[in-house]
């Protein structure tokens, strides 16, 4: 089918009407954005795998948050930023441009006065330039010039909502973490109200880094941990595509595309978008679902893979052995399985696999079980099985 018309958006942002699941998230986010509302300063950490839809969750919940909250929302991404004062300069930038069609766009402008210049080939973007003064400044008073903020926006905002997604660099900073600790006792010791809801967004390896720099954090935030979505989540995900374009699909493809998914939407994106390019009609059969898992295998390896990886598992001296390791999508694996059945020669040609996956830490050996091994998430489990469907083996 023509990819033009496809349902899916691989690697974009989902616009609201197709945001699938998550019911439980949702009402927590809002609950903490509400408490905010009435005065409450909440932080909350939003972790969860590469793809599984943190980035999302934190939109809609914005999104949420603006029309039913009169709350102010603004979505930083953090990715590459190092430093405390780069991090103020680029979430109040945001703060600013998110602003520009919101009916508290004035109120944002005046807070920042002569700072602002107009950029852009017409001049209708705004930028903020911020002087190192005027950070370090923002940095030594970040909650009075927030509560400042706060009270300009009154009225039209009861509450600001800042989502600091990707922070990578920055949870390695001591600086950063001892500030935030800071700007957290200065709000819990202060006898005013600070409506203010701060989510960091980002891996569970970035939380602990964080905590690892400073170990008070541990206990400030609320973590909301983001997990697969269920069988029936990805089910209505697909089912909702596939109708939005007046497609239709039996009930046994749709059941084994979700298998495939493994709950993890960057795949189901990816999948169905692949199925789409390979279905020859609006009735998606069983040809063009095996199709399509084999063309989303070619994709995803080029895309979300380590290059290392996406090669080594193409390798032809692996085809037979992947086959036997991901036959089906599963997390652990045990090589005395893996091994029984296969010849030495082959046996030898498997633990080559093992240890060069190992290296390239596409598997790491499993603490709980003597000879195991397992994925170290689930992206990978399910590539592998992909890679195996490509390579001749069965759905
Ligand atoms: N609830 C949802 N409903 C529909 N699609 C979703 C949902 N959540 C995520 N997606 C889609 O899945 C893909 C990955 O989502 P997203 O970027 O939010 O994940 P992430 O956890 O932030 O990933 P990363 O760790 O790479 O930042 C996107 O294409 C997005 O549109
Ligand atoms: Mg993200």
């Amino acid at each position: 089918m023509n990819p033009e018309s496809s349902p899916f958006r691989p690697g974009q942002p989902i616009p609201i009407e197709f945001f699938v699941g998550r019911r439980k998230e949702v009402e927590r986010l809002h609950g903490m954005v509400k408490a905010s509302v009435r005065g409450n300063f909440k932080i909350g950490f939003v972790s969860g795998e590469r793809g599984i839809g943190k980035s999302s969750l934190a939109h809609f919940v914005r999104v949420l948050a603006e029309h039913e909250s009169k709350t102010a929302g603004c979505h930083v991404f953090l990715g590459g930023v190092h430093e405390l004062e780069e991090m103020l300069r680029r979430t109040f930038d945001r703060l600013l441009k998110d602003s520009m069609d919101k009916p508290w766009h004035e109120s944002v402008k005046s807070f920042f006065g002569n700072r602002i210049r107009k950029v852009g080939l017409f001049g209708v973007t705004l930028e903020l330039n911020l002087a190192g003064d005027d950070l370090s400044m923002l940095a030594h008073d970040f909650v009075p010039s927030i509560t400042q903020l706060l009270a300009q926006l009154k009225g039209q905002n009861e509450a600001l909502l800042l989502i600091l997604d990707d922070m990578n660099g920055l949870a390695t900073s001591e600086v950063f973490a001892n500030w935030l600790k800071s700007i957290v006792d200065e709000i819990a010791t202060s006898q005013q109200q600070v409506p203010l809801c701060v989510l960091f967004v980002g891996l569970e390896e970035r939380r602990r880094e964080l905590v690892k720099s400073q170990p008070s954090l541990a206990r400030v935030f609320e973590l909301i941990d983001i997990t697969p979505w269920s069988g029936d989540e990805v089910r209505e995900f697909y089912e909702r595509a596939f109708e939005s374009a007046g497609a239709t699909i039996s009930d046994d493809n749709l059941n084994a595309l979700v298998r495939f998914t493994g709950g993890l939407p960057v795949l189901a994106h990816e999948l169905g978008d692949a199925v789409w390019r390979t279905a020859q009609s609006l009735h998606v059969d069983t040809d063009d679902m095996v199709n399509g898992v084999i063309l989303a295998a070619e994709v995803i390896g080029r895309k979300l893979l380590e290059p290392q990886i996406f090669q080594a598992i193409r390798s032809e001296r692996y085809r037979s052995i992947l086959r036997k390791v991901a036959s089906t999508p599963r997390i652990r694996l045990r090589r005395a399985e893996l091994m029984s059945h296969l010849t030495d020669a082959k046996k030898r040609v498997m633990d080559n696999f093992l240890r060069r996956m190992r290296e390239l830490g596409a598997l790491e050996t499993d603490p709980e079980v003597r000879g195991g091994y397992r994925f170290p998430n689930t992206l990978y489990s399910l590539y592998f099985t992909m890679e195996a469907t490509r390579a001749g083996g069965s759905i």
